[in-house]
């Protein structure tokens, strides 16, 4: 088979991640969590670099590594990621990777509406606020003890409206997209009905 490319679109914290990853085991699919892009770019920018110097330069060992999960970089990385240049450095991989001839998973903000427009599936992931910050609270409080439910909800709000209100890709489902609402899914729920679309798409 050669190209295969299923984007997965979302705000944060909606399951796109577990889906996204699930998926790409399923049909033996790459996977790439486009996020950790913006994520590494924002890490250095904290480090003290130039955003648009630190995208150009990202390398595979900054997709790795201490911290990209806290909240502190997540932050960081929806502001790098408004920025076009950044943007820009970071297409061609992107692209490159969707169309690997044995499939492709991309999960991010952009994948079905700017990096692959062509994309053989859209799936846009989304669950309710309240939904989503339970979600992101109960994965990160383990290695924070201090961090709260509020902050969790603050953080995710402000990516959100940030990630959305941008001029350059901003956060939105693309027109062909099929939306799946995660919020009353488990995630097997919720991986069995991306596989169900795919395989379908597949099939005809
Ligand atoms: O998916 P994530 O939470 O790891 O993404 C972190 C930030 O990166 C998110 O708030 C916005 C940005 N991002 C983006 O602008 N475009 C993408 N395709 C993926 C992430």
């Amino acid at each position: 088979m050669s190209g295969f490319t299923v984007a997965i679109d979302g705000p944060a914290a909606a399951g796109k991640g577990t889906i996204a990853r699930e998926v790409a085991a399923h049909f033996g699919f790459a996977h790439l969590d486009t996020g950790l892009l913006y994520r590494a770019t924002g890490r250095r920018v904290l480090a003290g670099e130039d955003p648009i110097a630190a995208a150009q330069a990202l390398a595979p060992q900054d997709l790795q590594g201490e911290g990209l999960r806290s909240g502190e970089v997540a932050q960081a990385a929806s502001k790098v990621a408004a920025i076009p240049e950044v943007r820009a450095a970071l297409l061609e991989f992107q692209r490159r990777f969707a169309r690997l001839p044995g499939g492709a998973v991309l999960d991010g903000r952009d994948i079905g509406t700017v990096i692959c427009p062509d994309a053989e599936v859209k799936l846009f992931v989304t669950a309710s606020d309240d939904v989503r910050a339970a979600r992101r609270f109960l994965e990160l409080s383990p290695k924070n003890p201090d961090l709260t439910l509020e902050q969790v909800q603050a953080d995710l709000a402000a990516r959100d409206a940030r990630d959305a209100a941008r001029d350059t890709a901003p956060l939105k489902p693309a027109e062909d997209a099929v939306m799946l609402d995660t919020t009353e899914l488990g995630i097997d729920e919720a991986v069995a009905a991306a596989v169900a679309e795919i395989s379908a798409r597949r099939a005809g």
